[in-house]
């Protein structure tokens, strides 16, 4: 019976099996092919109980001869067994016939839009389940406050204000928009009114849109070189014409910037991702007004820049727009925890309105109980202190970090100059297939990334890590599998 009791909700979903008495099919024949289908696609779970012949023939209106014959041939083919009398179940399939019902051959750009076709299915990354193992953009929920979350969240949902569940607020919960307004003045030196703001479904679901309303086909956006992947592929999948934006260990390189007229510039200026560098003051006014002489539009994705764990905190560029053609973009994912999906996008004024119309329809709403919680959560005061907790322990954390693999690692990973955001970047000083090195790693349960996974031209190659959910010890442990995967991996000569 294994698996019957973990499976006990589930249910056949009765209602989505059509008869279709106009087809030509045998009716027998269409609920069995559906039965299976659900069973394949795993819709059934192993161990759930199927409804008796006599309530799935009146369900069906069939006649129980008919349902009785659809379970027997399910039966006989492996799909279902009878135990206990009579009760037939969801049998134990091997995982490969699954899989194999799953993963249909590859749709081509004949069957999918452009859009759907940009989407790469990245072979490279592998990630090892289990958050931790040095897999970068990985805060530490572990010590994130749950308890008083749960009881915010909880007087919420029990509480049954009827504003926080019906269809209300599409561009944000206002009061939320009031507190995001007002943190991002008083910590990040951005200027912003709150509705300005438009509460996104993390800051990837912001990205998305803005690639979607501010760019046409054949747009030209530069974009930073290394830099964040996702946000490259809704630039691509919109139709821009991406042209790298180069930036290494000496900063941005504004002495040769992309040609092209650019209608869009996404840049992480606070902490560049993936190096860790911040751009200086004189280099964000260059850029600024070479944005306003294009009329182009600047993304300033501010994903991590709270965590900055040394030195004087460098407030957003948005701060200093005189021309009001930055969009900053954030989210809660790393102060807080990645599966909030929670994030922001502070609109310039001219965009706002056609901006979060535009977010309406394509349906990006956050949950309003959940953003009741976060305002609860920051207006209380937690937040704060949630930042001012886990910035000293990711500073501790770093400076262990970065010791260990010095000492461990050195003779191979260069460390990028960088004192903020939770994960690190390193060069290999050898002549190394990263991809290489992080495939073994991953393979040994390390979720860390190859540095060239973030380059679309020519690549230096190298690993970014994470570091900040990880204690001393399993820093250690993690980085003695590192070791050993790179000491027994073969130089290129
Ligand atoms: C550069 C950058 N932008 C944004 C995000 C955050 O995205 P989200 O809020 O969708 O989790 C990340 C997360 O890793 C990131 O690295």
């Amino acid at each position: 019976m294994r698996g019957s009791e973990a499976n006990s909700g589930g249910r056949l979903p009765i209602d989505a099996l059509h008869v279709d008495r106009q087809s030509g099919v045998p009716i027998q024949r269409q609920i069995y092919l559906a039965l299976r289908d659900f069973i394949l696609r795993g819709v059934l779970d192993q161990g759930t109980r199927l409804p008796a012949t006599r309530e799935l023939a009146k369900d069906l209106a069939i006649s129980r001869n008919t349902a009785v014959r659809v379970y027997e041939q399910l039966s006989s083919e492996g799909y279902v067994e009878t135990r206990q009398g009579s009760r037939t179940y969801v049998a134990d399939l091997p995982s490969s016939t699954k899989a194999n019902h799953k993963l249909g051959p590859e749709a081509s750009a004949a069957d999918l839009s452009p859009f759907a076709m940009a989407f790469d299915i990245d072979e490279r990354i592998d990630f090892a389940p289990g958050a931790a193992a040095l897999r970068p953009s990985t805060p530490d929920t572990g010590v994130f406050p749950f308890k008083t979350w749960n009881r915010l969240l909880g007087g919420h949902l029990l509480y049954r204000n009827v504003e926080l569940l019906n269809y209300n607020f599409p561009y944000g919960y206002p009061p939320l928009q009031e507190a995001i307004s007002k943190y991002v003045q008083a910590y990040r030196g951005v200027r912003c009114e709150p509705d300005q703001v438009l509460v996104t479904n993390g800051a990837q679901s912001g990205l998305d849109l803005l690639a979607r309303v501010l760019l046409d086909k054949g747009d030209v956006v530069w974009m930073e070189e290394p830099g964040y992947v996702n946000a490259r592929l809704v630039f691509g999948a919109a139709g821009a014409d991406l042209r790298a934006w180069k930036v290494c260990e000496a900063g941005w390189d504004f002495a040769d910037l992309p040609v092209g007229k650019p209608r869009v510039i996404y840049t992480t200026p606070s902490s560049q991702h993936p190096l860790g560098l911040t751009m200086g003051a004189e280099q964000r006014l260059r850029l600024l007004e070479t944005a306003s002489q294009h009329e182009a539009w600047v993304i300033e994705d501010d994903y991590d820049s709270e965590y900055r764990l040394a030195g004087r905190s460098v407030p957003a560029m948005q701060g200093n727009d005189a021309f009001g053609r930055t969009i900053y973009v954030g989210t809660f994912a790393k102060t807080m925890f990645p599966a909030i999906r929670i994030g922001f996008v502070v609109l310039p004024p001219l965009i706002a309105q056609r901006v979060k119309r535009a977010a309406l329809y394509s349906g990006n709403q956050v949950s309003l109980p959940m953003q009741a919680t976060l305002k609860d959560f920051i207006v209380n005061g937690h937040f704060a202190r949630h930042l001012h907790r886990t910035r000293r322990l990711y500073a501790e954390r770093r400076s262990i970090f970065t010791e260990l693999v010095a000492s461990r690692l050195g003779a191979w990973l260069q460390p990028y100059q960088s004192d903020v955001g939770i994960q690190i970047a390193y060069r290999l000083t050898r002549p190394m297939n990263d991809v290489a090195i992080a495939r073994r790693a991953n393979q040994q349960g390390l979720n860390v990334v190859p540095l060239s996974r973030y380059y679309s031209g020519p690549p230096v190659p190298g690993l970014l890590m994470g570091y900040a959910a990880l204690d001393e010890k399993a820093m250690r442990s993690c980085l003695a599998i590192l070791a050993s995967v790179i000491e027994t991996s073969e130089e290129i000569h």
